[in-house]
């Protein structure tokens, strides 16, 4: 696909403009400029973190969460393990979990450890975390891509995938239940984090969703204009 610099113009207006601070309780410092993703907005890829991105932080940990293959079949046992990375190096105790939602990509740190996320993350003290989404990288639920077994790559499952792993996070990994969680992804990731908080209000504090579509529509033209 190919982008006129009309289009990156509009792709950078959707980026600043259409930022959607779900909850803005324990995220106040948002108005200055955000680098990581101005810079983001003029990639020929898209809303994608770098390829090949290695992580900087000695205090980013690899690890794998284990979740159903199918959330609303109580008669399917079968599981599968997704890769997730978390890193303490910010977190101050009663911080919040600030989590980078993995979207159509396999796992990459870039986000949590250079965004205005991040910033925002370190200011507040909190323990952030990023996921492989189910289906790519290494976190696959089947063993092949036939259409047949493509049938568990929905949002329905990909929402409970997230939600049972950040009770996991909060309550193993961070040693507290109650910590606030907030969200943030870019283009589909933000769409899973604006759903999440309005699914799961009750869990999730905020979300913050960077160009995001919230309107499924086939051949979607006008994001590339
Ligand atoms: C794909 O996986 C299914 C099991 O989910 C199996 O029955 C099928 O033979 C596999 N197809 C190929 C091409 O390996």
């Amino acid at each position: 696909m190919k982008y006129s610099s009309a289009s990156v113009k509009v792709a950078a207006l959707l980026l600043l403009g259409a930022i959607v601070i779900a909850s803005g309780k324990s995220v106040e410092k948002v108005r200055r400029p955000f680098p990581g993703i101005e810079r983001l907005a003029t990639r020929r890829e898209g809303v994608v973190p770098p390829k090949g991105y290695v992580s900087q932080s000695p205090r980013t940990v690899e690890a794998r969460f284990t979740s159903r293959v199918n959330h609303f079949d109580p008669q399917n046992r079968d599981t599968f393990e997704f890769n997730y990375l978390h890193n303490d190096q910010y977190y101050r105790e009663g911080g919040p979990l600030f989590i980078v939602i993995g979207g159509h990509y396999p796992i990459n740190p870039y986000f949590m450890e250079n965004s205005h996320f991040r910033d925002v993350a370190a200011l507040q003290g909190a323990w952030l975390a990023t996921n492989e989404h189910r289906y790519f990288g290494s976190s696959n639920p089947v063993p092949n891509y036939s259409t047949e077994n493509l049938r568990f790559m929905r949002t329905e499952q990909v929402l409970f995938d997230l939600i049972e792993w950040i009770d996991h996070l909060r309550r193993e990994v961070m040693g507290d239940p109650n910590a606030r969680v907030i969200l943030h992804g870019a283009g589909y990731a933000g769409t899973l984090a604006s759903w999440a908080r309005q699914r799961f209000p009750n869990i999730i504090d905020g979300a913050w969703a960077s160009s995001s579509p919230v309107r499924a529509t086939a051949n979607f033209e006008e994001f590339a204009v």
